[in-house]
């Protein structure tokens, strides 16, 4: 017999639900987005986070449910994430498993938020008929996290991902996530909100125009593995700054969001082949960062495998790039599908089922803990 898992997540702005089998094989995922909710203040409010997963909870689990065509007392376990993430938010998904798992007296298992990121990958290679090798190196780039993580079997024994695992934490950004530079950089242009899925598109949109401010390598003081994209960001508002000729423009992608014409298409057309080269340079210098140092960590490292997950793996051209570096460097590269990059819960059920098989379960004083990490 499968073991069957229901995930929830709720630590950021959406409420998921899926349902898999033996940790590998997704029965269901629903996902309910926020983004219509926060959009008009370009990012995320924790109270109105709160309140949509209050609204959504219920019906995103009973969906989850119908789509496996399964019964609550189908499932072996509940599986919530803890934590890192909004409090609020985090409460919300964690009571409403506890109650679920007292109600059919299933065990509860607490997830770490990134470990659901790591088996997002998994869960794709399954799917893909793959099977990603230990060690690996494990990228994690999203809108709250950029982190760098060896990865090792907890059992020396075993050479892949299907027991417990354990981390090492080898990189980090010591100030915004990748996912927060792209959403910063968006809102300085009038691009919307979240801005990593329409800059990825409409700087492969320009006409190869020369990029109007060059961005070089940034440099890290201590641990070259670190990351920092801050002073992108920076760089890119001093630009716009310096040059009152993108101004015309944003005013009025501006009035256009207002209008609700958000859309890349309805975008693209206010956008000059300035713009783009802007946001083309912009995105290379993120890659480039998170590659290298990606790079340097695996081939160091002797690694088997790189991982790469968090909504940034979305990234057409972190896509490209990582797979032209990693088939140079002969090391396994593997992605999460776009919609397992992102957050979801297909990935809480698949982190939950190592802890399943080894008995680690929460009792109902299970907390959320904010900054949880994974090493
Ligand atoms: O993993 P995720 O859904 O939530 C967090 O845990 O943060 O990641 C969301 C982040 C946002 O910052 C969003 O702009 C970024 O991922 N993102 C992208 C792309 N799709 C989503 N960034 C670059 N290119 C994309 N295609
Ligand atoms: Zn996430």
């Amino acid at each position: 017999m499968s073991v069957k898992i229901l995930g929830i997540e709720s630590s950021c702005d959406e409420t998921a639900a899926a349902v898999v089998s033996d940790g590998r094989e997704i029965l269901s995922g629903v996902v309910a987005s926020q983004i219509d909710v926060h959009q008009k203040y370009g990012g995320v409010v924790p109270e109105l986070a709160s309140r949509e997963h209050l609204r959504q909870i219920v019906p995103v689990v009973r969906e989850a449910m119908e789509q496996a065509h399964l019964k609550l007392a189908d499932l072996d376990a509940i599986a919530v994430t803890h934590g890192p993430g909004l409090v609020g938010a985090l409460l919300v998904g964690i009571t409403y498993g506890k109650t679920l798992a007292a109600a059919l007296g299933k065990p509860l298992i607490p997830v770490n938020h990134l470990e659901g990121h790591v088996h997002a990958v998994f869960l794709e290679a399954h799917r893909a008929g793959r099977i990603a090798k230990l060690p690996a190196v494990c990228l994690i780039v999203s809108g709250g996290h950029t982190v760098l993580y060896e990865v090792t079997p907890k059992d020396e024994q075993s050479a892949d991902a299907s027991g417990l695992l354990r981390y090492r934490k080898i990189g980090q950004t010591r100030d915004d996530a990748a996912g927060e530079a792209y959403d910063k950089v968006a809102k300085l242009l009038a691009l919307g909100y979240p801005g990593g899925p329409i800059l990825d598109r409409l700087a492969a949109a320009g006409n190869g125009t020369p990029p109007p401010v060059r961005f070089g390598p940034t440099r890290m003081k201590g641990n070259a593995l670190d990351f920092s994209f801050s002073g992108l960001k920076t760089a890119v508002l001093y630009h716009l700054r310096e040059h009152p000729e993108y101004s015309e423009e944003i005013r009025q992608r501006e009035e256009a969001i207002r209008r609700g014409e958000k859309s890349f298409a309805q975008l693209l057309p206010l956008c000059n082949a300035q713009t783009l080269a802007l946001v083309r340079e912009f995105q290379n210098a993120v890659v480039r960062d998170l590659v290298d140092r990606t790079m340097a960590a695996a081939e160091h490292m002797a690694a088997e495998s790189i991982l790469v997950s968090g909504g940034v793996a979305a990234n057409s051209h972190l896509r490209t790039v990582f797979e032209e570096r990693a088939g140079k460097a002969g090391i396994a590269l593997f992605f999460p599908s776009r919609a397992l990059s992102t957050d979801n819960a297909a990935m809480i059920a698949a982190a939950a089922y190592p802890h399943f098989r080894a008995g680690e379960f929460a009792d109902a004083s299970l907390n959320a803990d904010p900054a949880l990490t994974l090493a």
